[in-house]
């Protein structure tokens, strides 16, 4: 075993149907007065009133910030912010998705520390703690509610933007599986397929020398004993239950397991990081208005199969946890199975637009210095045409 190791997590992971109710009595911990960031969605859904409901019996002071919106744009961001500052809460409660996590995070930290939110950009250069969040995820999904990360829309370059700090990993996770339920078909099989990236990414991610300085200068340091640990156990739970879900999302066993593999994978790669195809979601994303997990999902066979001469003994891994003889297939035919799109042809990219997607994702260098493999623009052209003709083998072909 590599000798260095790390965990960072929230102060409390709490797990359980039902959980949401233990809202109230954290929050009271910190003071009486809450912020509560969600959106439109689940303002009115059981599983908010749960968490309204219990802050409402812990004595807590609310106001509801309800105006979330997928993707976090910068006007939302300041709205949130505004809300805030008049308010002068002692805790932000977040629930919802990852779009809803990531705005309460940023609002945490502009509560605390000057803006322009640019100034956070580089890595690891929020300077200290953010006003105490407790994240109720909604989705299974993006892992926010345990990572170090809250990724924005930054207005200038309409480009998704991850600020990382180990100062955003929030104070307390609850995760409920009730409040999956209701997330619709499409949302189950995007963030699904985005959780499973995430184990599958930060499981396969580059392997760094152990050094103390990189350590604190980074939240995320690269794969290592404990990632590895969850991002499989993650693997081999989404890809056993998300089909489930996506087909029944009254299925509470299937929920439950969909949400725990998310956590797990959040916790995996809010320490280990994620790699290429996350780096070209953002370019895809931006080019096509698709959301998060439909990009990362569509991408990760492709980026699999380009590191995989790097990474054999983890695919070998992955097949076993994964119960299927070769996991790159399995895990583009699970993605057509929940309803993606086979290929970038069929969201509208152009083939010309490939080479400049390649070249807008190389800048993203938290992500691409973490791939296993050395990453150029051509590289990425590669992983990105294969991706254009829905055709992994394309990758495998020009090895030989
Ligand atoms: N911070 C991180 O570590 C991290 C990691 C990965 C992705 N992300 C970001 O998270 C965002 C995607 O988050 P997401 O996939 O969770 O989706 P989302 O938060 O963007 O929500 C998508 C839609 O689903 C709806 N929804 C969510 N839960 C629901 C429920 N239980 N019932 C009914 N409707 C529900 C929302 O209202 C919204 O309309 C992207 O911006 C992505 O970049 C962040
Ligand atoms: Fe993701």
């Amino acid at each position: 075993m590599d000798d260095f190791a790390i965990l960072r997590t929230p102060a409390q992971v709490i797990f359980g149907t039902g959980m949401a109710s233990a809202t109230g009595s954290l929050a009271a911990e910190y003071g009486d007065r809450a912020l509560v960031v969600t959106d439109p969605n689940i303002a009115g859904s059981p599983g908010f009133n749960s968490v309204r409901t219990s802050l409402h019996e812990a004595g807590v002071d609310v106001r509801v910030f309800s105006e979330a919106v997928v993707d976090v744009p910068e006007s939302t961001i300041t709205e949130a912010v505004g809300y805030a500052a008049e308010y002068r809460p002692d805790v932000v409660v977040a629930v919802g998705g990852g779009s809803t996590i990531d705005l309460a995070k940023v609002t945490a930290l502009l509560a605390r520390h000057p803006g322009p939110l640019s100034t956070y950009y580089p890595v690891g250069s929020v300077p200290g703690p953010v006003l105490p969040l407790i994240a109720v995820p909604t989705t299974a999904g993006t892992g926010s509610e345990v990572t170090p990360v809250s990724v924005i829309t930054d207005a200038t370059t309409r480009m998704k933007v991850g600020i990382a700090s180990r100062h955003l990993i929030p104070r307390h996770a609850l995760c409920d599986p009730l409040l999956t339920v209701g997330a619709p078909r499409t949302v189950t099989a995007h963030s699904g397929m985005d959780a499973l990236a995430h184990a599958v990414e930060s499981f396969m991610a580059i392997r760094r020398p152990a050094a103390p300085s990189s350590v604190l200068s980074r939240p995320q340091v690269g794969k290592n004993p404990l990632s590895d640990t969850l991002a499989l156990a993650a693997a081999g739970g989404i890809c056993a239950n998300l089909a489930r879900a996506v087909d029944d999302g009254d299925d509470l066993e299937a929920r439950s397991a969909m949400l725990y593999g998310s956590l797990l994978a959040g916790i995996a790669f809010g320490n280990a990081g994620v790699t290429a195809g996350h780096a070209l979601q953002f370019a895809v994303g931006a080019a096509t208005h698709t959301s998060h997990g439909l990009g990362t999902g569509l991408l990760l066979p492709y980026v699999m199969e380009f590191n995989r001469p790097a990474r054999l003994a983890e695919m070998a891994a992955l097949a076993e946890a994964m119960a299927c003889t070769d996991p790159v297939a399995a895990v583009h035919e699970l993605g057509l199975r929940v309803g993606l799109p086979a290929s970038l042809a069929e969201i509208g990219v152009e083939a010309g637009e490939v080479r400049g997607l390649a070249e807008a994702s190389i800048g993203i260098r938290r992500l691409i210095d973490n791939n296993p493999v050395r990453l150029d623009v051509d590289a990425l052209e590669q992983i990105l045409t294969a991706a254009w003709h829905g055709e992994p083998d394309r990758i495998s072909a020009a090895r030989v």
